[in-house]
């Protein structure tokens, strides 16, 4: 049985004061229990939100990170810099990562393996396009994303996917808990093929793309998605709890 895994992924939202208000608000309500919870601050909230959460089962991930352990690379942030703050999970390939900052496949898997070097867990987010799904490409572009994505990787055993269709993502628009249910036992195929059908099983596929608390209950109730990774729904604690406790 694959444990839920709801994350926040906050983006570039909440100064430390605004994200200890947030995670105070968190570690003060009454949380689902048999369900995973992490929170996904900006770097700059990192450390704070760490601290504030050391005696709390919440967990904590960055949402993004560079592949070189250390050097001459001005405003990056290595992977042992996250792993010396007790950062957990590390967001890799978001869309908005591919689409804003020209991040590639080939990038994406070099951070891919460097999380996993270093133990940080990564939630590899793959999705399509609305031009891609309407023109029936959404299985195909996924796939490839994966192939690429995951190219030299071993072991999926420490890996989360998040499948967040770019349609989906700050629209409103959700993918209805079918399209979402069917994406996400097609990934599992294709981890199959890239690992072993043992590996895949466990692996925890996440939904992501306007989940909030109306939607929640449907999406997670879905037996391939096991999880939500959530933007905006998560800025707002009551929102976010009632995700988590869905
Ligand atoms: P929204 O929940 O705001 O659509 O964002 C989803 C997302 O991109 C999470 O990584």
């Amino acid at each position: 049985m694959r444990k839920k895994l709801i994350a926040g992924n906050w983006k570039m939202n909440n100064n430390v004061e605004e994200s200890l208000k947030l995670v105070e608000a968190l570690i003060s309500s009454k949380l689902k229990e048999d369900v995973d919870v992490l929170i996904c601050p900006p770097f700059t909230s990192l450390y704070p939100v760490i601290r504030e959460l050391k005696n709390s089962s919440i967990k904590t991930g960055a949402q993004n990170v560079h592949y070189e352990d250390k050097g001459a690379y001005t405003g990056e942030v290595s992977p042992l810099m996250l792993k010396s703050l007790g950062v957990e999970y590390v967001i890799i390939g978001h869309s908005e990562r591919r689409q804003y900052f020209g991040e590639t496949d080939l990038i994406i898997n070099k951070k891919v393996k460097a999380c996993l070097r270093h133990g940080l867990k990564p939630i590899l987010c793959v999705g399509e396009t609305l031009d891609q799904r309407e023109a029936g490409l959404e299985k195909e572009t996924v796939r490839n994303q994966l192939i690429k994505d995951l190219d030299g990787v071993t072991d999926g055993s420490g890996l989360v996917i998040a499948y967040e269709p770019v349609w989906a993502i700050g629209t409103g628009k959700t993918a209805t808990s079918t399209q979402a249910n069917e994406m996400s036992s097609y990934i599992r195929e294709v981890l199959a093929d890239i690992f072993t059908a043992h590996i895949a099983e466990n692996m925890k596929i996440q939904y992501g793309g306007s989940v909030n608390a109306s939607n929640a209950k449907e999406i997670l109730d879905q037996p391939h998605i096991d999880g939500a990774l959530v933007g905006g729904a998560s800025l707002k604690a009551d929102e976010f709890i009632k995700i988590i406790n869905y």
